[in-house]
Parts: structure tokens; sequence; C-alpha cells
């Protein structure tokens, strides 16, 4: 058994505890944007497949004070990193530091390396992993903060939001792994109706089709990290893919709409549901969100958007109009539905006219946001 630790965005942390608790992992710690696991390895290959709203799963596997960089060379030793990868692979750190007495990031990513290099020299013959900053196949993770070091083996390689499936995309795109967490905030069952009506690159659309089929967002990537590791149990992965994949529905019960006023974005998110394999689900449709209409459909569903907030994408001004439209469409055509928005800009959401039930803070990139939910009546 080892601790791992699964990383995702602020304001994901709850919902990432669920997806775990759901694989039957032991939650033994929380942290701001993180959740530590007690499990076996098969345990980290499944969180890897399967968890929807995790960033990256670590293995944290040494925790000390540093003041002085002999501190970063000498307690490497004790830990033995020659156990994850053989001499010939490559090697990358990634530090970073705050609020502490060694400063310089490269500086500590530099003597750590060194450390780890000479484990490898003295135990193979001299022989050393070279650095690769771009592909490396050990990725160790170090924290100094406060003066203390947090080292931790990135079992994930690239963060798990890149699912592959997004070759194509647009402007201001969102992280699919945020999508699928609001997705999961909405309460949506994969069995009511759901349209995304400004739906840019299509990534609410494609995540709730994987949840809508229970495919796990791990099976359209074509490389983690763990899979380069000395220890890799082959067996015991395939496995665990057979088994979630086993799992997958045959279809869904209901389809899925999206709307976007660009061409360009919407050949995007076709392209990219149909390499997601799921573009079957997905009935995309050009136009403005004051054309906006129901799908044929007898009972209401869910409309989650997140719509240009005036920061990146154009002027306020402008938006409100954006936004007027989109209410407006929502209340002739939409009673019954409820309208769930990422909001980035307060100003253009009070341009809606509708009154929030509920509201959730989280961070889309580094933009403070509000998720809000709307009854529509
Ligand atoms: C922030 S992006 C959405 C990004 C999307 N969630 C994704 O993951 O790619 C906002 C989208 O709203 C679209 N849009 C802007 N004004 C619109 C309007 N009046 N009607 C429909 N779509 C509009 C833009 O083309 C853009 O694709």
């Amino acid at each position: 058994m080892a601790k791992f630790l699964a990383l995702t965005s602020f304001g994901l942390r709850d919902i990432l505890e669920e997806e775990i608790k759901e694989l039957g992992l032991k939650i033994v710690d929380r942290e701001a944007t993180g959740i530590f696991f007690e499990s076996n390895w098969e345990g980290a290959y499944r969180a890897n497949l399967c968890l929807r709203t995790a960033t990256k799963i670590l293995l944290p596997v040494l925790d000390f004070p540093a003041y002085k960089p002999e501190d970063l060379y000498h307690n490497i030793q004790k830990h033995d990193f020659t156990k994850y990868i053989r001499p010939e692979q490559t090697l990358s750190i990634d530090a970073h530091v705050r609020e502490s007495a060694l400063q310089d990031q490269r500086f500590v990513a530099m003597k750590i390396k060194d450390a780890i290099v000479d484990q490898f020299r003295d135990k193979c013959d001299g022989v050393r992993p070279d650095v690769n900053r771009e592909t490396p196949d050990l990725d160790v993770v170090v924290r100094l903060s406060r003066n203390t070091v947090s080292v931790a083996i990135n079992t994930t390689g690239p963060t798990l939001s890149m699912r592959g499936y997004r070759k194509s995309s647009v402007e201001a795109p969102m992280r699919e792994h945020l999508a699928a967490g609001l997705l999961r905030m909405t309460g949506w069952d994969g069995t009511t109706p759901l349209m995304d009506p400004m739906c840019g690159s299509g990534t609410f659309l494609i995540e709730a089709a994987l949840i809508g089929l229970n495919i796990a967002p791990g099976t359209l990537r074509k490389k983690f990290a763990f899979q380069g590791f000395k220890g890799f149990q082959k067996e015991a992965w395939e496995k665990v893919l057979e088994d979630v994949m086993e799992k997958e529905y045959p279809s869904m019960p209901t389809k899925l709409y999206g709307l976007d006023i660009n061409s360009t974005a919407l050949a995007a998110a076709k392209a990219n549901a149909d390499r997601a394999g799921v573009d079957d689900y997905i009935e995309f449709k050009r136009g403005p969100v004051v054309t906006l209409e129901p799908p044929p459909v007898d009972r209401p569903g869910i409309v989650i958007v997140n719509p240009p907030y005036g920061e990146r994408l154009g002027i306020t001004e402008e938006l409100k109009d954006v936004y007027r439209d989109l209410a407006h469409s929502l209340k002739v055509g939409f009673k019954g539905w409820k309208l769930f928005l990422l909001s980035g800009n307060q100003e253009l959401t009070g341009a809606l006219k509708l009154k929030a039930e509920r509201r959730h803070r989280v961070y889309n990139g580094n933009l403070d946001c509000r998720f809000l939910e709307y009854h529509i009546r």
C-alpha cells in the first residue's frame, strides 16, 4: 500500500473526493486542491484511468525541511529513485518554490536533479538518465513552500485533462476536467436532454457523452507515465482496463445538443466529438443564441453554458446583449429546464435578469468564477 495524491483545480476538490470514493479507494487526507488516498498500484492505475476531475495522480515520496543547498542533496538520498526508471530513460524535475530561504526555482531543480542523477551513477555503472523536459519518463514534482520540500513522482505524465480528443480548439476552451466536474455538480445523470448553446469546441457535450456512456476518460489516452516505470504491472493494468471498458454502456437514452455562432468553433467541436467516438450522440447547429429553440424532446433537461466573459473574448457592453438574448430564448422556449452557467463576470450575469438558486466558486484557469444554477419558470 502507498499514499497517492490526486490533484484537481480549486473548487473541484469535493467532487473529486466523491469520485475517488466511488472507485472504492480509501481516502486518508485532503488539501485545498487534492485528495490523498491509500492504495496499491492497481488502484493508482484505476484512478488515472477513471477520474474525470483529477489532473494528476502523484506518489509523494519525501517531505523534509530545507534551508541550504546541502539539505536538498542530502535528503534526496533517503529515497531510491532508481526503482522507477532505467538509466537510459529520461528525467525531468518540475520545481515550484515560494516563501522559502532557497528562492531560485531553477537552482532547486538543478540540485535535486544532480542528487537523483548521482544515485543512478552510483548504482548503474556510471550510466545516468538524460534530462528531457518535454516528454520525460520520470517527472519528479518538487514543491518547496515555507522551507519544507515535498517530492512526488508523477504517475500520470501530462495532465489528465488532456484526454486526447481535443486537437482542434477555439479561443478560450474549457479544460476537460473542469467541464466534467461542472457537469457532475449539475446532478445530470445521462438520461435527460442536455444542451450547450455556446458550445465552442464542444467540451461540455463531449464530456457529457463520456459520462452518459460510462466511458472512462483515460481510455481515450495513449499513455500514462506509470506504463514506462520499471515496476509496471502490465497484467494488472490490462485487467483494470478490461474491467472498466466492460462497464461502458452500449448507448445513451438521450441526445446532446450544441449551438454556436462561430463555424470554426463548430467544425472543431465536430472533429473533437468524432475523435472521442461520441459524435452519434451530439447534434450541432450553427446560429446565435437569440435563435435558440428547445430540442424535440418530451421532458425538460439542462442547459449548461460557458459564455464569453469579456476579459478574453470581447467587450462587456456588446456581450450584455448576448446574455439578454440567452435569457430571452430560455424564458420563451425552455420552461421547466434548469440553466447552469459558468460566469467570470458578474456584470454580464446581471444582464440575464434571472435569480440564481445556487452558486459555487470555481477557477477556470486562473479566473475566479461562479457556477450558477437557475430554474427557468
Ligand atoms: C468561452 S467560449 C465557450 C468555450 C467552450 N466551453 C469550449 O470548451 O470550447 C464561448 C463561445 O460562445 C460563442 N458565442 C459568442 N456569442 C454567441 C452568440 N451570440 N450565440 C451563440 N454563440 C456565441 C463563441 O463563438 C464561443 O465559441
